[in-house]
């Protein structure tokens, strides 16, 4: 909500967390630049994007931060996740380790979140699970999870773009 400018109404700065390879810089590059890498590099630092929408005839101005998972390439965790109005939390359906460590980030959003944030909890590249043995998290099982913790849920696949919108709009649709 801070320091809009002509062109929009609102600036709704929104947190990308989760571990190291789920696909979040991808996610993220899909729905503000409909582009996506398979070769994509392990982020280092933080970076943002942006992309106004417009949501109940506003126009809304998401600015997406993106961080790596990898705990050595952290940066200063309070100054991520200041004056961030949402969170996208994101695993890997085919790396259960990374559906496990979901628990350890709703604990630093809760640490260093406002109480208000919304977050939705996105299981990634969904379209590998199609494949035979592939999926390693039950969509049941992650629906749980997130309503027990008040979470947003979707699948989603940042390669094919399949409910990253509903994911990112969604989450967007809930920040008053
Ligand atoms: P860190 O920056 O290390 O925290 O990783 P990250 O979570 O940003 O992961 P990134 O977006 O770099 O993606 C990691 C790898 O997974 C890359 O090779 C991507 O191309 C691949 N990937 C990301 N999303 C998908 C997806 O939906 N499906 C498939 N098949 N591969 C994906």
């Amino acid at each position: 909500r801070s320091k809009p400018s002509m062109e929009e109404d609102y600036v709704f700065k929104v947190v990308v967390i989760g571990d190291s390879g789920v696909g979040k810089t991808q996610l993220l590059g899909r729905f503000t630049r409909d582009e996506f890498h398979l070769d994509s590099k392990s982020t280092i630092g933080i970076e943002f994007q942006t992309r106004t929408v417009v949501i109940a005839r506003r126009r809304v101005k998401a600015q997406i931060w993106d961080t790596a998972g990898q705990e050595r390439y952290r940066a200063v965790t309070s100054a991520y996740y200041r004056g961030a109005l949402g969170a996208m939390l994101v695993y890997d359906v085919t790396r259960r380790a990374t559906f496990q460590h979901v628990a350890r980030w709703v604990a630093e959003l809760r640490a260093h979140a406002d109480k208000s944030i919304v977050v939705v909890l996105v299981g990634n590249k969904a379209d590998l699970a199609a494949l035979p043995g592939r999926r390693e998290v039950e969509v049941e099982e992650a629906e749980a999870f997130a309503e027990e913790q008040g979470l947003f849920f979707f699948e989603a696949s940042a390669l094919s773009g399949d409910n990253v919108e509903a994911a990112f709009m969604g989450l967007l649709g809930e920040i008053h």
